[in-house]
């Protein structure tokens, strides 16, 4: 550390050129994250909030009621009456969260295991190291839709919980969880829903006429939903959210930490220490969108995702992987050569996808901030890699 302080301006400076590697979200290449620039108006609140801890509620009663209020709001989004939570750091805590409730809520099983897709996030092979649960992975049919026959083949008396994913990491998929629920009605089962993703993009579309699948609290056997404001509901960086529909199991398995100065209280957090300034930026970001702006959001990404598919359809060497259910566009190679050449290919002209060579794709995830001029861009440069790689 410095002996004596520098300027502010002189500080500026340094963090202006030390920070000029990274990529901004307007540049256009960064085509495969699920994140995005939050909202200008969440930045401005947070910004106001940022020393808000809701790691010790009982000194921010008020912070702590807003959070409740847009933990309710979110729920009634999903389909369900008087849902609790509350925000994590991402989704990746959120669903360790349920795993943990899953094992807890199973004292009887001494082995315990979870059921779910191939294609779930990996964020649960995290949280089955972190509490020895072990996952046992049904398998996909060739258009990546679950084998729902290998899902039910894979449940049996270790079961303690299940998984569905509503918007799936690679393809933006909904898996069918109202036949999920049939398979473990009147069993013991924890059945959690990863909306990670979809979470802010599957009730926008319902709401502009796109058929979507049941995957919310309106499936009766749902017990507990991801969804995190920082992807799609362009909330501040970390906004996560936990949804839970039953209340006793908060009382059930929550923890409690004695010493705090605001009070005890129970709660389903890995960490302590948690940001109420990124509750409040959403909670205003809510209130300021509503249903309209958010509506408005997902039409021009899903517009968007629709112009980059039409192009993909019509580039000789790659072809859709699936057909987008949400605004992720999977690319694969049309003769199943490797996915990753062309990734590398891309990535030398600066384009920053994802690759999952499990499934041997690509994935671009159209964000509010990718635009048409931006996928123009990149088609063209997608044409010259499949010519250079004589994919054609
Ligand atoms: C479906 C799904 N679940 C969970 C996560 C993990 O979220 P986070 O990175 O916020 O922890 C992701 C990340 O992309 C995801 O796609």
């Amino acid at each position: 550390m410095l002996d004596e302080g520098l300027n502010k301006q002189e500080i500026r400076r340094i963090l202006e050129e030390k920070l000029s590697p990274d990529y901004s979200y307007d540049s256009g290449f960064i085509l495969g994250s699920m994140c995005t620039d939050a909202h200008k108006f969440a930045k401005s609140i947070y910004c106001k909030y940022v020393s808000k801890n809701l790691g010790d509620p009982g000194l921010f009663p008020g912070t702590q009621k807003l959070e409740d209020e847009v933990v309710a709001e979110i729920g009634e989004l999903f389909n369900g009456i008087d849902i609790l939570g509350s925000f994590t750091t991402g989704g990746s805590e959120a669903n360790l969260i349920a795993m943990r409730i899953a094992k807890k809520l199973r004292p009887d099983i001494k082995d315990p295991e979870v059921v779910l897709p191939v294609s779930a996030h990996m964020s649960f092979d995290k949280a089955a190291d972190l509490l020895d649960i072990k996952l046992r992975k049904a398998k996909l049919n060739d258009d990546f839709e679950l084998d729902l026959n290998h899902f039910e083949s894979l449940l049996n008396e270790n079961t303690c919980g299940v998984v569905g994913v509503a918007g799936t990491t690679s393809l933006g998929l909904v898996d069918p969880i109202e036949e999920i629920g049939k398979l473990i009605k009147g069993k013991d089962i924890f059945f959690h829903v990863d909306a990670a993703f979809g979470g802010f993009v599957l009730p926008f579309l319902d709401k502009l006429g796109k058929q979507v699948r049941k995957w919310d609290f309106s499936v009766e056997e749902v017990d507990s939903i991801t969804a995190d404001p920082h992807k799609m509901g362009m909330g501040i960086i970390p906004s996560g959210g936990y949804f839970l529909r039953n209340e006793a199991i908060i009382q059930k398995t929550g923890f409690e930490i004695p010493y705090l100065a605001g009070g005890n209280f129970k709660h389903l957090h890995i960490v302590g220490t948690r940001p109420g300034g990124t509750v409040i930026a959403f909670w205003a970001l809510m209130q300021y969108l509503g249903n309209q702006g958010f509506s408005k959001v997902v039409k021009k990404c899903m517009k968007n995702t629709e112009f980059l598919a039409a192009n993909v359809r019509n580039i000789d060497g790659v072809k859709l992987a699936a057909e987008p259910t949400m605004n992720v566009v999977g690319i694969t190679t049309e003769n199943g050569q490797s996915i990753c050449e062309l990734d590398e290919e891309l990535r030398k002209s600066e384009w920053m996808l994802g690759k999952f060579t499990e499934f041997n794709l690509v994935r671009v995830v159209v964000m509010p901030h990718v635009t048409e001029a931006h996928i123009s861009r990149f088609i063209k440069d997608l044409k010259k890699v499949c010519k250079k790689l004589k994919l054609v």
